[in-house]
């Protein structure tokens, strides 16, 4: 089944909810000073046993529970840990029955910001972004779906190609010049606080909300640095062991076929050419999921122009600010953060987003003349590697869920192995956090046709029935037990997937 650019609602409405669980942090947030939170930190279990540093448990705690002074929002209110650092429609609708006072409706309870987002937060997962400046708040916005923060460390390097002049230091967000002042990752945090946490549209600092410390930007650059894998995968390397995926590895490698290595190497985020990551424009600017929000989203640049400067559709009518390009983000992560793209307009299931490619949108793009002048033809793939690329992109994200689960529940075993029945909260999240990837690697892997790795994914139920066990143990060395056995059973079921499928993954995975 292949669903491409779609009635968004339809769709959103089918995916299978995923519970915002455990605790949502919200208005009733601490306002701690950045040397508070490092010296709680020292008492943190993680800290203690070496499985995180000091800074990276600091920053996780601004990152989560710091408003800033602001509107009662925190990072995580739009990047919640317990949904792979985003918000669906399906989160979003867990959270309007469970909480609906959350900050993140916080623009229907307040007067002051009614106009801080728009109803296709609601409707359509979608945020409203002043990208191009805040000098005209009522027509000048655009809306964007919000993207995982997740493996940052190997997406944000700007590839020179895109030009250096003016170029900001890193790329972030989707257009690739989210952040303030340079651009840099690090000052990411001030233009998200300014745009997402105000307690009044006039912005102002230190009215509208408080800046961060030089303390508390080092702190959140280096926690969300450390997030989700921080190393590339070896794709030749890789061989998988269902027939189609494997397949697939090829058809995403081969310039006759996907030619999807180009632009995403390694299925990651950055150009085979040179490593580093590159702004593109792939034509998705040309399928927003809505055509009455603000202005359309004209992706990179166009700051500060009093006029739209760029023609989003091709039909010879300025209707956007950029030149139409989008930055590159990583795969990997993707297939299980849908829908896909910066408008939110693909999907549900990640073959939405690779049938994009075959498209006359894709092929009549400058990134796919661009493609088609290095190749020599325009790309062409059979619907049949559609399903494979599918397949293979499938098992490389079901295998990266799986890491960060058993990431958790090693965590979680050293802490019981030390500190007994001291600090289970922390033990119990963990692996709450622990199942919510298993959960997701169920979900991604459960595909219709040829079935994908199903004794993989009874070895993972297996694993999920020793987590709720383990939960539910009233003494530590019952904890310990099952830990093990969901341990043991979370690694034969990796090792169905295939060899050399190497992530590296980053500290902050065990913070929330
Ligand atoms: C109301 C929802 C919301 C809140 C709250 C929020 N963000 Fe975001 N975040 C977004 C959206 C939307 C984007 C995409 C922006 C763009 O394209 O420039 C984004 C993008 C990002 C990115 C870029 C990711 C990438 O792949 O390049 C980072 C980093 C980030 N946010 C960090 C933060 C931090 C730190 C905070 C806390 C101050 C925060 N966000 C608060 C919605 C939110
Ligand atoms: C010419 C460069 C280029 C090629 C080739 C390319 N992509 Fe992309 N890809 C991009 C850019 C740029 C974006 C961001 C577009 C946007 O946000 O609107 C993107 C976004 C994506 C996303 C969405 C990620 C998310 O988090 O929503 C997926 C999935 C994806 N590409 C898969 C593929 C696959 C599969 C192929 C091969 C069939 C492929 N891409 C080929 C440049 C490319």
């Amino acid at each position: 089944m292949i669903l491409a650019p779609i009635a968004v609602v339809a769709f959103l409405a089918s995916c299978a909810p995923s519970a915002p669980g455990g605790e949502r942090h919200g208005a009733a947030s601490s306002a701690l000073t950045a040397q508070a939170r490092l010296t709680a930190c020292e008492q943190d279990p993680r800290v203690v046993a070496g499985l995180v540093t000091r800074e990276i448990c600091a920053g996780a705690d601004i990152f989560f529970r710091e408003t800033f002074e602001g509107n009662g929002r925190s990072c995580g209110t739009c990047h919640p840990v317990e949904n792979n650092f985003t918000i669906d429609i399906p989160f979003i609708d867990t959270l309007i029955d469970n909480n609906p006072l959350d900050p993140l409706f916080i623009f229907e309870q307040e007067p002051e910001l009614e106009e801080l987002e728009t109803f296709e937060l609601k409707t359509l997962g979608l945020i409203r972004v002043n990208i191009d400046g805040y000098d005209d708040l009522d027509n000048k916005f655009t809306a964007r779906g919000v993207p995982h923060t997740l493996s940052l460390a190997t997406t944000i390097a700007p590839d020179p190609a895109n030009g250096t002049e003016g170029a900001p230091v890193h790329r972030t967000g989707w257009s690739g010049d989210g952040a303030p002042g340079t651009g840099s990752m690090r000052d990411f945090l001030t233009g998200a606080i300014m745009q997402h946490l105000p307690t009044d549209l006039g912005r102002e600092p230190g009215v509208a909300f408080r800046l961060p410390t030089e303390e508390e930007l080092d702190l959140t650059l280096a926690y969300q640095l450390s997030l989700g894998r921080t190393n590339e995968l070896e794709l030749t390397q890789v061989s998988l062991t269902d027939p189609e995926a494997e397949e697939g590895r090829l058809a995403f490698l081969d310039p006759a076929r996907g030619r999807c290595n180009v632009c995403h190497s390694n299925a990651g985020a950055n150009h085979m050419d040179s490593g580093l990551n590159r702004n593109l424009d792939t034509a998705t600017r040309k399928a927003p999921a809505s055509d009455t929000i603000g202005v359309f989203d004209g992706g990179f640049g166009g700051k500060d122009q009093a006029e739209p400067d760029f023609d989003v559709f091709d039909v010879g009518v300025k209707s956007g600010f950029g030149d139409g390009t989008f930055n590159t983000p990583p795969i990997i992560e993707a297939v299980d953060t849908p829908p896909f793209f910066h408008t939110n307009a693909f999907g549900p299931d990640i073959e939405g987003a690779v049938q994009h490619y075959i498209s006359d949108r894709f092929k009549e793009s400058p990134a796919g003349r661009e493609l088609e002048a290095r190749f020599g033809t325009p790309i062409a793939f059979p619907d049949s590697d559609i399903i494979k690329i599918g397949r293979f992109l499938r098992v490389l994200s079901a295998a990266f869920n799986v890491d960060m689960a058993r990431q958790r529940l090693d965590a979680a075993l050293v802490l019981v192995d030390r500190f007994h029945d001291s600090r289970t909260d922390v033990q119990e999240r963990l692996m709450e956090l622990a199942e919510v990837e298993l959960d997701d690697a169920l979900q991604v892997l459960a595909i219709g046709g040829t079935p994908l790795h199903p004794v993989s994914s009874d070895r993972i139920r297996l694993a999920k029935a020793e987590i709720a066990a383990g939960l539910e143990a009233t003494r530590w060395s019952q904890r310990q037990r099952r830990l093990a056995a969901a341990i043991s059973r979370v690694k034969v079921a990796r090792d169905q997937f295939g060899s050399n499928i190497t992530y590296r993954l980053g500290e902050g995975n065990l913070m929330y």
